[in-house]
């Protein structure tokens, strides 16, 4: 990034009228050399190359400690990989698929016959094994801006529990502490956040001791980021001398476990398998053993659970074969006819919705770092509250998804799963995909493990039922064996 300071007579009259600024303000001379000048030119240079120029404004205008700080704010800027990405996929439209050659996708379905539920109890058994010989870790990535539900604190500190309230971090972790307990056994879990979030992140865990978790089993580690744009590719000021940057998406969790050498030391330390999961769905069956053993029965690289669309409509991102590989697709790469069509049942072609959550062979996840594998990007735009504007402005952000890894997936299994029991995002402050429709999705299942335990709750009730009371319906069932509960009202079951 530096120049030498011969290079001055190449630098457009714009930058030289900012240079001679610096010099008459002297800051050239900070710390005795002349290496500011030298840094200052290469900065703004590069900001006019890539037409950024109310940036070079915006630094003239400011204060010398200001500039100061602006300065090591525009240096950490990729501008080269800003550039090509606003050029291919904002201005070129550069899709990164082909959906002309699109096809239903192959997935495990819910199991019907005595033969498939057979198939299912050798995978749960096969998963368990895998857990009892600690071979599985886990990932929450926690690291996106929850901008849809609109909280100005990181969507796992939502209180997300029906009755309880407990938190989405606490939840998971409880969920995480019971799989431990009941295979006795070791998962790592590693928790991805965004920079900004990183630290309140980790004093909460270490305020609450971790939920009970072994501290060094928890490890959380901060995701990258890149600044966004406006619509005419302008990067954005967040306040006088910072530019407003955005996590660069949920993809980049593949990246940073073999940056950070963490896929290295699992490795090293005997683990085979990574469960993923988002920070929204309280549902979410972690370190599920019949998903794990299907995922060791099918030798997969990739593994992935899908629900039914709800209807044709639905904003969900899809699961479905392109050019004969699988893929996911976002819905809005699928035109409203195509995502209507039907089979002769009625029922759609493309129906297996992505719930986000995965298995993934840790040997596969190296081998992609390896060979350099670098995911795609994305644009997603969105409304973001902008400090120094004082308001919510349109910008675009990009993005990897940790999906596209399916693109170079030997082999991958696709199981169908019950919505109602495992999937329940929160995305949304009111509406679908809500704090609310996800409290009465909890509550209701929770209904029916007790239903099934012989136990009524009438239908007004919220119930909850603590992780470690019961981490499935069957552990439910034991322990509520001969127990006669009459519920009234809201109830904790702990
Ligand atoms: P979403 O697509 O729901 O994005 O992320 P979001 O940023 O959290 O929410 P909105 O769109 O602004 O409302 C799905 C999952 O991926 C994580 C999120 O934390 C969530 O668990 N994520 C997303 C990251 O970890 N990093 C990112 O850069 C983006």
């Amino acid at each position: 990034m530096y120049i030498h300071i011969s290079e001055y007579h190449g630098l457009t009259g714009h930058v030289k009228k900012t240079l001679w600024f610096f010099q008459s303000s002297k800051l050239i001379w900070y710390n005795g050399i002349k290496y500011p000048l030298m840094r200052t030119q290469a900065v703004l240079r590069i900001c006019e190359k890539y037409g950024q120029n109310h940036l070079v404004r915006h630094f003239l205008n400011l204060g010398e400690w200001q500039r100061s700080k602006f300065l090591k704010n525009l240096e950490q800027i990729d501008f080269p990989l800003l550039d090509s990405l606003y050029s291919n996929y904002v201005m070129g439209k550069k899709s990164f698929f082909d959906c002309s050659n699109l096809g239903p996708p192959e997935v495990i379905s819910l199991p019907k016959t005595a033969k498939d539920k057979k198939l299912q109890e050798k995978a749960k058994m096969i998963g368990e094994l895998l857990l009892r010989e600690k071979k599985v870790s886990c990932l929450l990535v926690a690291g996106g801006q929850a901008t849809r539900l609109g909280i100005n604190t990181p969507k796992g500190f939502y209180p997300i529990t029906p009755v309880k309230r407990k938190t989405f971090f606490q939840l998971f972790s409880e969920k995480i502490l019971a799989i431990s307990k009941k295979y006795n056994t070791e998962i790592p879990f590693f928790i991805m956040t965004n920079p900004e979030s990183k630290e309140e992140v980790k004093n909460f865990f270490e305020s609450q001791d971790f939920f009970g978790l072994k501290k060094e089993n928890v490890i959380i580690f901060e995701q990258d980021v890149l600044p966004v744009l406006t619509r005419d590719g302008k990067i954005i000021m967040k306040n006088e001398t910072e530019i407003l940057s955005s996590p660069n998406g949920h993809g980049n969790s593949i990246k940073k476990l073999y940056d950070l050498g963490i896929l290295h030391t699992l490795l090293e330390r005997g683990y085979e398998y990574l469960f993923y999961f988002q920070v929204d769905n309280p549902l979410v069956k972690i370190a599920d053993p019949i998903f794990l053993g299907y995922h060791r029965m099918y030798d997969a690289d990739v593994s992935l659970k899908v629900v039914r669309k709800k209807s044709e409509d639905e904003k969900v991102g899809l699961y479905v074969s392109l050019s004969g590989r699988p893929a996911i697709i976002e819905y809005s790469d699928l035109d409203p006819e195509t995502a209507n069509l039907r089979d002769k049942n009625g029922d759609l072609i493309y129906w297996a919705g992505n719930t986000a959550m995965h298995v993934f062979s840790l040997e596969f996840l190296k081998s992609l770092n390896d060979q350099g594998f670098a995911f795609p990007y994305h644009v997603v735009e969105k409304k973001i509250y902008v400090e120094k504007e004082r308001k919510e402005i349109d910008v675009l952000k990009f993005e990897t998804f940790v999906f596209d890894c399916l693109l170079r997936s030997k082999k991958t299994c696709a199981l169908e799963v019950i919505r109602e029991e495992e999937f329940s995002p929160v995305k949304n402050s009111t509406g679908p995909s809500s704090p609310l429709t996800a409290q009465k999705d909890m509550s209701h299942l929770f209904k029916k493990w007790l239903k099934a335990s012989g136990i009524h709750a009438p239908l007004e009730v919220q119930v909850e039922i603590s992780p470690l009371f019961a981490i499935d319906m069957d552990e439910c069932i034991e322990k509520l064996k001969g127990k006669n509960l009459t519920i009234e009202r809201d109830i904790y079951i702990e």
